[in-house]
C-alpha cells in the first residue's frame, strides 16, 4: 500500500481500462523479453550499474543508447527504433496500457531494438552507467500544473544533474511541453543548466518539430495548448 501511494506521487495511473485480451498476452509473452528487470539494493545500497551491452544482446549497440522517459503509447520510441537500427532504445514507463500499446507497435514493426522498463524513469537513470546515454526524450511529461504539485514534475534540477551524469557530450535532451505553465519552467530548469546549451536560434525552432521526431499521441489530441519542442546539447 505504501508503495503504492510511492507509484502515485511519482507518475500518476498505472492501470487503466482493462486490459483487451491480445494485450495482456503481449504483457504475458512478448514484455518478459524486452523488460529491464532492475536488481532492488537494500535501502541506502547503490544498485550495480545496468550492463547495457548483455541488454542488447551481448554488444553495446553500434549507434549507442537512446532513452525516452514516459513514451506513452510508444509510437515515438518505435519509429525512431526502426529508423535508427542501429541504435539501442531504452523506454521507460509505468502505465501498463500505454506499455501494452507499445508492444502491439513492437510486434507489427518486428523491431528488435527496444527495451522496456515498466516503471519509474529515476530508478533506471540510478542504474545506468554514467556517460551511457546518446539522446535522451521526453516528450509532454505531466505538468502538474498545481504549485503544490511542481516538486513531481520530471524535469528538476536534480534528474537534470543526472541526465547530465549519463549522456555523453554532444548527445541531444529534446522536451517537449504544450502546457502553458511547464514551457517556462522547463526554460528556466533545463535551457539554463549549466551542463545544457539550448540549441535554439530563432522562434521557428521550438514551434516546430525537426524532421526525425513524429508526433505522439499525447500531442496530436492538443490538450493543452500549443506544442513547443526544446533541443539541448550537453555541453
Ligand atoms: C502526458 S503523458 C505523454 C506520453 C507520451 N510521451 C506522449 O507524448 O504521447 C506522460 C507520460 O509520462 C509517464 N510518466 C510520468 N512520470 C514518469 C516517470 N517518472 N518515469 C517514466 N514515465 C513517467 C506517464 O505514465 C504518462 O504516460
Amino acid at each position: 500500500m505504501e508503495e503504492e501511494a510511492r507509484r502515485r506521487t511519482l507518475y500518476g495511473r498505472r492501470r487503466g481500462k482493462k486490459l483487451r485480451s491480445g494485450q495482456q498476452s503481449l504483457l504475458d509473452t512478448l514484455l518478459p523479453r524486452l523488460a529491464i528487470d532492475l536488481p532492488r539494493p537494500p535501502d541506502g545500497v547503490a544498485p550495480e550499474p545496468l550492463d547495457l551491452a548483455r541488454l542488447f544482446g551481448g554488444a553495446l549497440p553500434k549507434g549507442g543508447v537512446w532513452l525516452e522517459v514516459g513514451f506513452g503509447a510508444g509510437e515515438h520510441l518505435v519509429w525512431q527504433a526502426k529508423t535508427h537500427p542501429e541504435v539501442g532504445l531504452i523506454g521507460c514507463e509505468p502505465y501498463l496500457n500505454g506499455v501494452a500499446k507499445c508492444l502491439a507497435h513492437v510486434e507489427r514493426e518486428g523491431v528488435d531494438n527496444v527495451r522496456l522498463m515498466t516503471d519509474d524513469a529515476r530508478l533506471l537513470m540510478a542504474a545506468l552507467p554514467a556517460g551511457s546515454l546518446g539522446r535522451v526524450f521526453v516528450l509532454f511529461p505531466d505538468p502538474w500544473p498545481k504549485t503544490r504539485h511542481h516538486k513531481r514534475r520530471f524535469v528538476q534540477r536534480e534528474t537534470l544533474d543526472r541526465l547530465a551524469e549519463l549522456m555523453v557530450p554532444g548527445a541531444e535532451l529534446r522536451l517537449a511541453t504544450d502546457d502553458p505553465s511547464y514551457l517556462p519552467w522547463m526554460v528556466e530548469h533545463a535551457c539554463t543548466h549549466p551542463a545544457f546549451e539550448w540549441l535554439a536560434e530563432r522562434p521557428a525552432d521550438w514551434r516546430g518539430r525537426p524532421d526525425d521526431w513524429p508526433a505522439t499521441r499525447y500531442e496530436k489530441k492538443r490538450i493543452a495548448g500549443i506544442p513547443t519542442f526544446l533541443r539541448l546539447r550537453r555541453r
